[in-house]
């Protein structure tokens, strides 16, 4: 092949390489032309439903539910669904336009199935099918070797798979196993199109045929109210596209994933840079980057921190770090990169990277900052920061602003529903990784306090801005704007010592009061206290349940009376929980009668601000109440209250309270409820304190008045002992999405490169994970983990796929460090084997990091392997535990296929109650 390289946009290629081809994504023959395959997709679709569901059920069910995807189809059969008069339901045709496909079913009687179940009600999912035709091309000479691939997006659905045709007279499927792709379900922006492989070698003659399977799931957080457009009747939208991908192996730039600071008067907001590349046709590995010799090195420069390698069909941003020595004023900043092909072909490409250049802010004018940062050290991150108009003698306190779902915050658009430019404060607005991230949970919750500290290190490197820097462990005032507004209440729970007040305004409570779980299928079928384990991993989503954290923060709460979008109860509620704990709390509701969801209102109001600059004022000198009450979930992704902190549950899964009360006379007598371990931190201890837990006096440790802490652990005969640590152990899990706050870019670790379905599989949860996340993630086999490893090498989160013959995990497993071993080659139990066929999900010990987990997804073919992919945590509301392990039941029953789950106690240990099977 002569095309060694054919890259896109912007790109130029540095003078010193052999000849390369440089290209335009329109010069590349994308379905057009005599020499290339062509795709069209049909706009008829055959549409099978409405079936009840919950939200994000559909991961424990199979996309194709009811169908067996197996078996031939019967296009005259009907199927039971509640929603239904008769309580049946049929195939139906549609029609899709330019790609859209609109689907409703007016003859379910809404109104009347909504007058008694709400919202929970119009949640449905549906099976929705049409053809996808290959043509070949028409000049023979021209065949590219390899079948082509395809290159799908379907933005709005939540999983497709592409299969052969099943036209009954060539059905021979049953040997064929779906891969389901997930789909761009939030309509994400950057996200970059799923490679698919096809399932069969499509014909040189005549066209092939395919059938495109969608899950076609409506939730109320994604397709809204259909009475806000004047219907009972809910309306999924989903947009599908397909493409050729070009025969040719290239390497393109993926310039929605790039992560550019600002420069403001010349100098960069941050020192970090990202690039986004994506492979396709072949790996790529990028050795070395360099600012461009000659023209701008003396200004600025960079260094890549670690070798990329690049998957075939991956998408990854490469992570520079940033050197600034002069100012530096151009619009584009070239930076050569060193790649390597699969085939050890090695060539240099040039990257024109486009500038922002603002002028410096003054008290009049100002343009948002896009302000960079390596989080964990690892992955350049992006935030937007909004300048004070005045600088101040005093550091004053920022606010920290969290956006509303589907806000892209970065494109510095998101006036409308946020607090406005601050006369002393920064403005912080993190993105939480995405528009949607964890819904402000877990990895969102970690970028926000990120964002936070990595400003002040930002100005405090450079002396014309260093006296608008704030400390970077300050107090913050707290704000948010619909899931944002959910995500302050959340944020502000879990952390009440960093936040001085609170400003959520439009907040849903939490997903499940959002839009209620009433019409899950698993729950017809499950054991209510296995539904309990697994609902445990809701537990730390449940706001309601923390608000006792909250008692001596001073709120606004703020929420239009006429809200399309979120109920107005939701804050009223909140408002109630938290009056209830403490009568005398510092909480203003203010309901804005006739105001809707997102209005100019709610943070430009006079009142507003009057609250906010109120809380700055207001002395940073920790208050010291008379009692109060901390509740915990997850001790690592929660901080202290008042100075105390749980570090480790009794029974991991169940909900932990901590009662203090302080006396004026220096007592402060504890009261736990599930508590294993707490610290106390040296601030609220003094000469005079005398501490009691649990009525049992303890001595203040010798030496605590220097050290950071003084922890406090149960025995199992119920005595407490004090020490003084300097490092603190914490248990590290709770819930399986643990395995998505990671340290560095996560390592996913498939048995052996030539195993087809793990690669896949891999490749899915890569591409999952950069869409929904942004987290990157590179792919290696089991010798490869094995050297990362040894060579200490191996430091973010770990995700390992397959089975007994992947030799890192048996390694891994033989360790024993959870209850899960390898037996002759099976996975047990303590000791008990589990079935071939069902797939096992759990969380174990980092084979070497601390702060690091490891997750296995052990399945033994490829159907299970499918089904525990699914149900890798990528969103919110997924119902999996530390571990699990499920059955092709799930199928049509979902969660009640899972034959046992758990989490794990502290020390990796078997709860037993918190574990059912
Ligand atoms: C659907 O998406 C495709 C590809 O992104 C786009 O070209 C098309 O205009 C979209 N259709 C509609 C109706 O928005
Ligand atoms: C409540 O909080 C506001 C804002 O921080 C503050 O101005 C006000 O004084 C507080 N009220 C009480 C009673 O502490
Ligand atoms: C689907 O159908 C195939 C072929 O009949 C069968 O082997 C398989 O067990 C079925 N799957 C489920 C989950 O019932």
């Amino acid at each position: 092949m002569t095309t060694a390289l054919a890259v896109c946009c912007a790109l130029v290629l540095a003078a010193a390489v052999p000849p390369v081809m440089s290209s335009s994504d329109a010069q590349i023959p994308l379905g057009q032309g005599p020499n290339a395959w062509r795709v069209a997709i049909s706009d008829s679709w055959d549409v099978l439903g409405p079936f009840p569901i919950h939200a994000r059920e559909q991961h424990f069910l199979s996309p194709s539910f009811p169908l067996n995807l197996s078996e031939p189809i019967d296009y005259g059969a009907k199927w039971s669904s509640a929603y239904a008069d008769t309580g049946e339901v049929g195939w139906s045709k549609a029609t899709s336009s330019d790609g859209l496909l609109e689907i409703s079913f007016p003859d379910v009687r809404w109104a009347s199935l909504r007058a008694t179940e709400g919202w929970a009600v119009l949640q449905h999912h549906a099976v929705l099918r049409t053809t996808i035709t290959l043509y070949p091309p028409s000049e023979r000479s021209r065949f590219p070797q390899d079948p082509p691939q395809l290159l799908v997006d379907v933005i709005q659905g939540s999983f497709f798979a592409v299969l052969p045709s099943r036209s009954p007279a060539e059905l021979d499927a049953s040997a064929f196993m779906p891969k389901w792709h997930i789909g761009n379900i939030y309509a994400m922006k950057a996200s970059p199109s799923n490679t698919v492989a096809l399932p069969t070698v499509p014909s040189l003659d005549e066209p092939t045929t395919y059938d495109l399977f969608v899950s076609g799931d409506y939730e109320i957080r994604l397709f809204g109210d259909p009475t806000v457009r004047g219907s009972d009747v809910p309306k999924l939208s989903i947009n599908i596209s397909a493409r050729v991908q070009p025969p040719e192996p290239w390497l393109q730039l993926a310039s929605d994933h790039d992560v550019l600071p600002t420069f403001v008067s010349g100098w960069a907001f941050g020192d970090a840079l990202g690039v986004g590349l994506r492979a396709n046709g072949d790996t790529w590995t990028v050795t070395r980057a360099e600012v461009v010799t000659g023209r701008d090195s003396e200004e600025v420069s960079v260094a890549l921190l670690r070798e990329t390698r690049i998957e075939a069909g991956q998408t990854r941003v490469l992570p520079l770090a940033l050197t600034q020595h002069a100012a530096f004023t151009r619009d584009t900043l070239p930076v050569a990169l060193w790649i390597t092909r699969g085939n050890g072909q090695a060539s240099t490409l040039i990257v024109e990277l486009p500038v922002r250049q603002i002028p410096a802010w003054d008290t009049d004018g100002f343009e948002g900052i896009v302000a960079t940062y390596l989080s964990g050290g690892a992955t350049p991150t992006a935030f937007v920061a909004v300048p004070p108009k005045e600088a101040s003698e005093e550091p004053v306190a920022p606010l920290l602003f969290l956006h509303g779902a589907g806000v892209p915050v970065l494109d510095l658009n998101f006036w409308l529903c946020a607090p406005p430019r601050q006369r002393h404060s920064w403005l912080v607005v993190p993105t939480g990784r995405t528009e949607w991230g964890l819904d402000w949970h877990g990895p969102s919750t970690t970028d926000a306090w990120a964002a936070l500290a990595a400003l002040p290190a930002i100005l405090s490197a450079r002396a014309e801005w260093a006296p608008w820097a704030y400390p970077a462990s300050t107090r913050v005032v707290l704000l948010g704007h619909s899931n944002g507004g959910q995500g302050a209440w959340h944020v502000a729970e879990r952390f009440p010592d960093r936040v001085r007040a609170l400003v959520p305004a439009a907040a849903y409570m939490k997903a499940q009061a959002y839009v209620p779980l009433l019409h899950s299928r698993s729950a017809r079928f499950i054991d209510p206290y296995m539904r309990a384990v697994l609902e445990t991993a809701l537990t730390p989503d449940d706001n309601d349940l923390f608000v006792s954290n909250l008692v001596d923060t001073p709120i606004l709460a703020i929420h239009g009376g006429a809200d399309e979008n979120v109920p107005v109860w939701h804050s009223r509620a909140l408002v109630d929980t938290l009056k209830t704990w403490n009568p005398a709390a510092n909480v203003t509701f203010r309901e804005d009668p006739g105001e809707p969801h997102c209005y100019d209102g709610a943070f430009g109001d006079g009142r507003t601000q009057a609250f906010i600059d109120a809380s700055l004022d207001a002395p940073l000198a920790l208050q010291r109440p008379r009692s109060f009450t901390l509740t915990v979930a997850i001790p690592a992704e929660s901080g202290p209250l008042h100075g105390f902190r749980v570090l480790v549950l009794w029974t991991p899964g169940r909900l932990a309270r901590l009662t203090v009360t302080m006396g004026d006379d220096g007592t402060l007598a504890v009261f736990s409820r599930n508590v294993r371990a707490i610290a106390i931190h040296r601030e609220v201890l003094s000469p005079e304190t005398s501490l009691s837990i649990e009525g049992q006096a303890l001595p203040l440790p010798h030496g605590y008045a220097s050290a950071p802490y003084v922890v406090a652990r149960k025995a199992a005969d119920g005595t407490w002992t004090a020490s003084t640590e300097t490092t603190i152990h914490i248990q590290p899990s709770g819930r399986a999405s643990a395995i998505l706050q990671s340290p560095g870019a996560l390592t996913l670790v498939v048995p052996d490169r030539a195993d087809g379905a793990s690669l896949s599989a891999a490749l899915r949860l890569a591409h999952a994970l950069d869409v929904y996340h942004k987290l990157d993630s590179s792919i290696v086999d089991a010798r490869e983990a094995v050297a990362l490893r040894d060579g200490g090498a191996l430091d973010g989160n770990v995700v390992v796929l397959g089975d007994a013959r992947n030799a890192f995990l048996a390694e891994t497993l033989a360790a024993a460090r959870t209850a899960f071993a390898l037996r002759d080659g099976r996975l047990a139990l303590e000791g008990r084997v589990i079935g071939r066929g069902s797939s096992t999900l759990f969380l174990h010990p980092h084979p070497t990091a601390d702060d690091a987990v490891m997750m296995v997804l052990f399945a033994e073919d490829d159907a299970a392997l499918e089904r525990v992919l699914r149900l890798f945590p990528i969103r919110t509301g997924i119902t999996v535990p530390d571990w699990l392990v499920l059955d092709s039941e799930a199928d049509a029953i979902g969660a009640a296929g899972v034959h046992a789950a758990g989490v794990w106690g502290d020390g990796w240990t078997m709860n037993g109650g918190m574990s059912s099977f």
